[in-house]
């Protein structure tokens, strides 16, 4: 074969599957974000429309990977989570970890205009990606807990951190006034200087966002009289809710299923 003295080559890509019977989570993180939501005037701390965003691509992963049952995502993160026996793509995971990334960024740029459409895309989008095993599902449930709260404690200080600066304090100023402070503390502040009842603030900004699939009724077509066709379909849908608590995950049983 003509070919053959070349086909060494292929020995130098190695094995890289992930580990058999683990929870495989893959995790993205936008690159630079803090630039990019400065140049795209993000409302600060939270940007509704940017959040919606993500929220949407993150429900595209779910359409197009049915192996991905659930995803967690807040600021410009989102985590993925496969199920301990998918075998998709053979487990490898820079198959897997660089698929759900072009995925979610390509739609990232593909909807980017319908959810901010005031705004042109001044930047290339980009994300990087990494894919983690757990062996356990209470190390699956106590990655979820982290970061969900990672997203209270992000999302509790820098609300506290904007509302002193648009107050016309200087970021270190602001910086001085919170170093130190505990959750309480942080509450009272919002509350008796600017007014702000933290429980009061959106869910999404607090809890960040949920992915599954839920039962839907969704119109398949149109009867000749013009009455809709419904049927039921599992679509993906976005919750903001407690993800730490037993309750959830007894509602969802089947997140845990084998
Ligand atoms: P790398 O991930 O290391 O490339 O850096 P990064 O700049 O993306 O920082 P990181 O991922 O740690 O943090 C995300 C950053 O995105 C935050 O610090 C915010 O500046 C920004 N960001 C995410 N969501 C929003 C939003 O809704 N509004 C605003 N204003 N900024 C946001
Ligand atoms: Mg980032």
């Amino acid at each position: 074969m003509a070919n053959s003295k070349y086909e060494y080559v292929k020995q130098y890509e190695l094995d890289d599957s992930l580990l058999p019977g683990c929870w495989i989570v893959v995790r993205i993180d936008g690159k630079g974000f803090t630039k990019f939501s400065e140049l795209h005037g993000f409302e600060k701390p939270n940007d509704k429309r940017a959040l919606d965003l993500m929220d949407e691509c993150a429900k595209e992963v779910l359409n197009e990977f049915p192996d991905v049952r659930l995803a967690y995502g807040e600021s410009d993160e989102y985590s993925f989570v496969l199920g301990r026996s998918t075998d998709m793509y053979g487990r490898r995971a820079s198959k897997i970890v660089s698929l759900l990334v072009s995925c979610f960024t390509a739609n990232y740029v593909a909807k980017w205009a319908a959810f901010l459409p005031d705004t042109p895309l001044r930047s290339t989008p980009m994300f990087d990606g990494r894919a983690v095993c757990y062996p356990l599902d209470s190390n699956l449930r106590d990655y979820l807990s982290w970061r969900q709260a990672d997203t209270h404690i992000n999302n509790q200080y820098n609300t506290c951190f904007w509302a002193l600066v648009k107050s016309g304090k200087t970021p270190t100023e602001a910086q001085a006034t919170l170093r130190g402070t505990q959750t309480a503390q942080k509450n009272e502040l919002l509350f008796n200087e600017f007014g702000i009842n933290y429980a009061h603030l959106p869910e999404q900004f607090k809890k960040g966002s949920v992915v599954l699939r839920r039962k839907t009724m969704v119109e398949v077509k149109q009867r000749a009289d013009g009455t809709p066709v419904l049927r039921e379909r599992n679509l993906p849908t976005v919750l903001h809710t407690d993800i730490i608590r037993d309750e959830f995950w007894n509602e969802h049983p089947q997140l845990m299923a084998p």
